[in-house]
């Protein structure tokens, strides 16, 4: 079996290229076995490259979920709100079988059928949003008007969140995303956002509404406790992830505009942008072999999706953004037991968007040089900080 010594690769990785994923990442596929790295908190882990592989991992029931468990990886400060132990209903972070019964009673929930009732209220939201931008001028920046309120009013919409309460809703989130806020202020904002998602749960019970909220209450599975947790987890998991793809798909559309209107477009934009490339962190419970190389029980496991998602052997010509491909097994929602809750709903939301966006501001075009837009390399997920447009 091949055994190496750790390389160093720098997290989170940078993408010379822009939009395409890091360069090592095609150097790391073509090696034997698995690459051991070393992150900078000084622990080791294996970087898992390959699309079989990675599907492996995600699936192997000998590889955990759970960060309790001692060799969970940790990059950098790993999301913006307090450690999962401390949120029950913070199911993301459990294996089964106590992950099952949250996922059975939340699949309800984001059937095609069901996120497809909610279709009318995304297009309300996205062209609500698109007014606003239109009345404001001819220039704006993408990020803040657009592509991170629409995905949160949109969960706003699925939880039930008052239009009165939307505002304060709105500007906690923003603050969990925005790179200039400090850990202090992130973790107040996620405090008053978990007290709002409380208050928001006394009321359902009083009031029930048509929402996922309420349904959840109603079911009696979960307790109010563990649907406080599920919500914010919803909210966080769906939010940046949904921006990110709105904002760096609507560059890629304008760098490629001959795609616009092309069916496959969503997909490809997943796959191609892949912006939660090292979110699906792991780690080995017991000994287990994956793609010829042994990974002892406590050693932490990096698949990264944006590898997976470009490797030659699954994806011809990987490296071209074509949504006339079948993209459809990509791994940019994960793969397996916590495979994406929220992909259905996400389709929807990027359908709207790039459908609506190009046929109502069909002069929109970037107000700065691709190369000089300020990526999001620092963050957990691969984005923007900011996207001048004019029209
Ligand atoms: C899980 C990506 C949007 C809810 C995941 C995972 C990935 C992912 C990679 C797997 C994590 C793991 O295996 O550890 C994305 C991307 C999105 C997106 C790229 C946007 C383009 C959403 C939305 C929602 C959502 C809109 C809900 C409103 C969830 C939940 C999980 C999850 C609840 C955990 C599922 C489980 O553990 O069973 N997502 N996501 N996501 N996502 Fe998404």
């Amino acid at each position: 079996m091949p055994t190496s010594d750790p390389i160093s690769i720098e997290f989170p990785t940078r993408r010379r290229g822009q939009l395409s994923p890091p360069d090592e990442y095609a150097e790391l596929r073509a090696r034997p076995g698995l690459v051991k790295s070393a992150l900078p908190n000084g622990s080791t882990v294996w970087l898992v490259t390959r699309h079989e592989d990675v599907r492996t991992v995600l699936t192997d029931p000998r590889i955990s979920a759970s960060p309790t468990h001692p060799g969970f990886p940790t990059i950098g400060r790993n999301g913006t709100v307090p450690h999962p132990d401390q949120i029950p209903g913070w199911f993301v972070a459990y294996d089964p079988p106590d992950h099952t019964r949250f996922r059975k009673a939340l699949i309800p929930e984001f059937t095609v059928r069901r996120v497809g009732e909610l279709r009318p209220a995304v297009q309300r939201i996205v062209d609500g949003r698109i007014d606003a931008m239109l009345a404001g001028g001819t220039t704006a920046d993408l990020v803040a008007a657009f592509a991170l309120p629409v995905p949160s009013l949109i969960i706003c919409e699925l939880l039930g969140v008052p239009r009165t309460d939307r505002e304060l809703f709105e500007s906690r989130t923003q603050v969990l995303v925005t790179f200039t806020s400090t850990d202090d202020e992130r973790d107040a904002a996620a405090q008053d956002l978990l007290l709002y998602i409380n208050k928001l749960i006394a009321m359902k019970q009083r009031f029930p509404g048509r929402d996922l909220t309420s349904r959840l209450l109603r079911a009696g599975v979960l307790t109010p406790k563990e649907i406080s947790g599920v919500a914010l987890l919803l909210l966080i998991a769906g939010h940046e992830t949904t921006a990110n793809n709105i904002a760096l798909g609507v560059v890629m559309l304008l760098l490629n505009r001959q795609w616009i209107n092309a069916p496959g477009v969503v997909e490809e934009v997943l796959r191609y942008l892949s912006v939660a490339d090292r979110v699906a962190l792991r780690v080995a419970v017991e000994d287990v072999e994956i793609g010829g190389q042994l990974i002892r029980a406590g050693e932490g496991i990096v698949p990264l999706g944006a590898s997976a998602n470009h490797d030659e052997g699954t994806f011809g010509h990987a490296e071209q953004f074509d949504p006339s491909r079948s993209a459809r097994h990509h791994v940019a929602f994960g793969y397996g037991v916590h495979q994406c809750l929220g992909q259905n709903l996400v389709r929807i939301e990027m359908d709207t968007v790039f459908g609506t966006l190009f046929r109502r501001i069909p002069t929109l075009e970037l107000d700065q040089a691709v190369e000089d837009l300020p990526f999001k390399y620092d963050g957990v997920l691969f984005g923007l900080h900011a996207l001048p447009v004019r029209w």
